[in-house]
C-alpha cells in the first residue's frame, strides 16, 4: 500500500517550473533513495510531503489524506506527525541546548523538562550519543553529532515516515557510514518508511528503491540492489558521473 502518493504535481517559482506533472508512489516500509543533480528540485519535492510547500496543482496524498486539499483534515490527530523531516545541516537553534532543541515542541506545549527528560534520554541514546551531550550547545558539536541530534528531535514525534535531506553532506567517509548505519537501524527497529535525498551513492547499499528526479519528473524508479546494472541511460550516466550521455550538460 502506498503511504505517499504524488499525482500530477506541478510547482513553479515565478516562470521556473520545478515539478512538472510529477508522479511518485512510496510504499509503506520502503527505504527510498532520491537522486538527481543539484537544483533539480529534490528538496522542493520532499517539502511537499510534509506540507512545507503547497503544489500549484496536483495532489499530495499522505497516509490516505490529500494534504494539498485546503479542506483536508491535515492537522487531525494522528495525521500531523506522519512524516518527520531531518533537515540538511540539522537546523538546530544555536541559542538552545541540545536538550531544549530535541524537546522544543514539547517544551513549547508546556510540558515540564522533568517529565520529558526520560524520553529525550531514550532518543539521544538511540541515535548513538551519550546523555551528557544534552547540556551542550550546537556550536560545541561536530557536524555528525548535529545530524544525530536533528534525528533525535524528529524521533520525538514518532513519525511513520522519516525524510532525510542530504544526511551525509559535509561528513567524512567513516562518519557518513555511521549515519547510514543509524538510518538503517532506525528504519528496521521502528518499522518505518524512510526517504533519503543523497549525493552519496553508498546509500544504494541501504535503500530498497531508487528514484531519480530529472526535469521536474521522476524519470526512473526501481530496485536499489540492481541499480549498478540498470540499463536506463540517464541512470547509467548519473551514477557513474559521466560527462557524456543523455543528461543535459550544465555546470
Ligand atoms: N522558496 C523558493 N523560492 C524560489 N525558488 C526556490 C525556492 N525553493 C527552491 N527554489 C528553486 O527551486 C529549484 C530547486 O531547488 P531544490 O533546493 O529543491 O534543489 P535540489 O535538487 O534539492 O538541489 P541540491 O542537490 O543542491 O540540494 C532551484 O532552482 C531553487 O533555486
Ligand atoms: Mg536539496
Amino acid at each position: 500500500m502506498s503511504i505517499i502518493s504524488l499525482k500530477s504535481v506541478v510547482k513553479r517559482f515565478g516562470t521556473h517550473t520545478i515539478l512538472d506533472e510529477l508522479n511518485l508512489e512510496v510504499e509503506e516500509g520502503e527505504f527510498l533513495a532520491i537522486i538527481g543533480r543539484s537544483g533539480e528540485g529534490k528538496s522542493v519535492l520532499l517539502k511537499h510531503v510534509v506540507g512545507l510547500i503547497q503544489p500549484d496543482s496536483g495532489s499530495v496524498i499522505v497516509n490516505g489524506i490529500d494534504i494539498s486539499d485546503q479542506n483536508s483534515d491535515f492537522m487531525a490527530p494522528g495525521q500531523v506527525n506522519t512524516c518527520g523531516y531531518v533537515f540538511q545541516f540539522a537546523a538546530l537553534l544555536d541559542s538552545l541546548t541540545v536538550f531544549e532543541n530535541i524537546g522544543i515542541f514539547e517544551l513549547e506545549n508546556g510540558l515540564s523538562p522533568y517529565k520529558i527528560r526520560p524520553i529525550i534520554v531514550e532518543k539521544i541514546k538511540s541515535v548513538g550519543l551519550k546523555e551528557d551531550i544534552l547540556s551542550k550547545y550546537p556550536n560545541e558539536l561536530s557536524g555528525g553529532m548535529k545530524k544525530r541530534v536533528g534525528l533525535a528531535r524528529t524521533l520525538m514525534q514518532s513519525p511513520k515516515v522519516i525524510i532525510y535531506d542530504e544526511p551525509t553532506t559535509g561528513l567524512d567517509p567513516i562518519s557518513s557510514n555511521l549515519i547510514h548505519d543509524l538510518m538503517k537501524k532506525t528504519h528496521d527497529e521502528r518499522k518505518i518508511t524512510s526517504i533519503v535525498i543523497s549525493h552519496n551513492l553508498d546509500i544504494f547499499k541501504y535503500a530498497t528503491q531508487v528514484a531519480m528526479l530529472y526535469k521536474g519528473k521522476i524519470l526512473y524508479k526501481g530496485p536499489a540492489a540492481t541499480i549498478w546494472d540498470c540499463d536506463n541511460p540517464y541512470i547509467h550516466q548519473f551514477i557513474r558521473g559521466l560527462a557524456e550521455g543523455p543528461l543535459e550538460q550544465t555546470v
